[in-house]
C-alpha cells in the first residue's frame, strides 16, 4: 500500500515536471535570455533609463499579461524608431512573437522586480495643483498616489513623464483603447491639468 502510494506520488512528480518542461520558456536560460532582450530597451530589471522606454517593473503580473494582450491584439499602437543591430524594435511586433507561456513567465519576473521610480525635474506648482486633480478623479484605479499598481492600472508615479504624456495623447486621440471610465475622466481635462497631473507624478517617488 505504502508503495503503490509512493508510485504514485513519483509518477504525480514525473507528470508535472514533463508539463513545466513541454510550456514553454522551457529553461532558465531561455527566460534569461527573453529578459536580457527586454532590458536592452526597458533598462536592468526594467527600470528604464530612456525618456522614451517605460519602467515596465511597475505593473503587477495581471497589469503585464494585460499590456501584453493589448499590444497582440491590436487595442494599442507603439512609437516606432530604429535601433542600430537590434532585430525587432516594435513592441507590437515583440509582444506578438512571445508564446503565451513566455507573456506568463515575464510577466512573473518582471512583477516581482523591485520598482525605482525615476528622479526626474518637475515644477512644485503646477505639481500641487495635479495632486488634488489626481485626489478628484484617478486615485480611485491609480491607488496611493499612482504609486501601486491596480491590478490592470499601472503606477504612474515616478514613470517617465515624455512616455506618460505620449500615452494620454494616444488615449484622447484613440490610438490607445483603453475602458470607458478612464477615457471619459482624461477628455474632462484641458492641456494644463493634463500637465499639472504629470508634474504631480513627477513629484511622487
Ligand atoms: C527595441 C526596444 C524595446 C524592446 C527590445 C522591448 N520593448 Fe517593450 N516597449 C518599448 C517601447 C518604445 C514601449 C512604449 C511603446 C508605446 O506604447 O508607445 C514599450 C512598452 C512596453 C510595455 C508597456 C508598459 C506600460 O507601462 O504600459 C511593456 C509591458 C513592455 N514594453 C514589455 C516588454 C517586454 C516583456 C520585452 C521583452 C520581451 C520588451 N518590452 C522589449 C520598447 C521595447
Ligand atoms: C476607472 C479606473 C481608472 C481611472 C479613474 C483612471 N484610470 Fe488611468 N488607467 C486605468 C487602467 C485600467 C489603465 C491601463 C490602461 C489600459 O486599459 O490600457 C490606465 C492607464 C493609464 C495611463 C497609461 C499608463 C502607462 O503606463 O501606459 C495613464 C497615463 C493614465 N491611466 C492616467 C490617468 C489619469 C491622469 C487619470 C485621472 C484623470 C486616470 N488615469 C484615471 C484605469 C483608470
Amino acid at each position: 500500500m505504502v508503495v503503490v502510494r509512493i508510485m504514485h506520488r513519483v509518477l504525480v512528480y514525473l507528470l508535472s515536471a514533463c508539463l513545466a518542461l513541454f510550456s514553454t520558456p522551457g529553461s532558465a536560460e531561455d527566460l534569461d535570455d527573453l529578459v536580457n532582450r527586454c532590458e536592452i530597451c526597458h533598462g536592468k530589471d526594467g527600470n528604464s533609463g530612456l525618456p522614451i522606454f517605460p519602467s515596465i517593473s511597475g505593473l503587477s503580473y495581471e497589469g503585464f499579461r494585460y499590456t501584453m494582450d493589448e499590444y497582440r491584439e491590436n487595442r494599442r499602437i507603439a512609437i516606432e524608431f530604429q535601433r542600430p543591430g537590434e532585430p525587432e524594435t516594435v513592441m507590437i511586433n515583440i509582444a506578438r512573437q512571445l508564446s503565451d507561456a513566455e507573456v506568463e513567465a515575464l510577466a512573473r519576473y518582471f512583477s516581482e522586480r523591485p520598482y525605482i521610480p525615476i528622479r526626474q525635474k518637475f515644477d512644485p506648482v503646477l505639481a500641487s495643483r495635479g495632486a488634488i486633480l489626481h485626489e478628484r478623479q484617478c486615485e480611485q484605479c491609480h491607488l496611493q498616489n499612482g504609486t501601486k499598481p491596480g491590478d490592470d492600472a499601472p503606477i504612474l508615479a515616478g514613470q517617465w513623464m515624455p512616455y506618460l504624456r505620449l500615452q494620454i495623447k494616444n488615449i484622447l486621440s484613440g490610438k490607445r483603447l483603453v475602458s470607458r471610465r478612464m477615457s471619459t475622466r482624461l477628455r474632462k481635462l484641458n492641456q494644463e491639468d493634463i500637465e499639472a497631473l504629470l508634474n504631480f507624478y513627477a513629484s511622487v517617488s
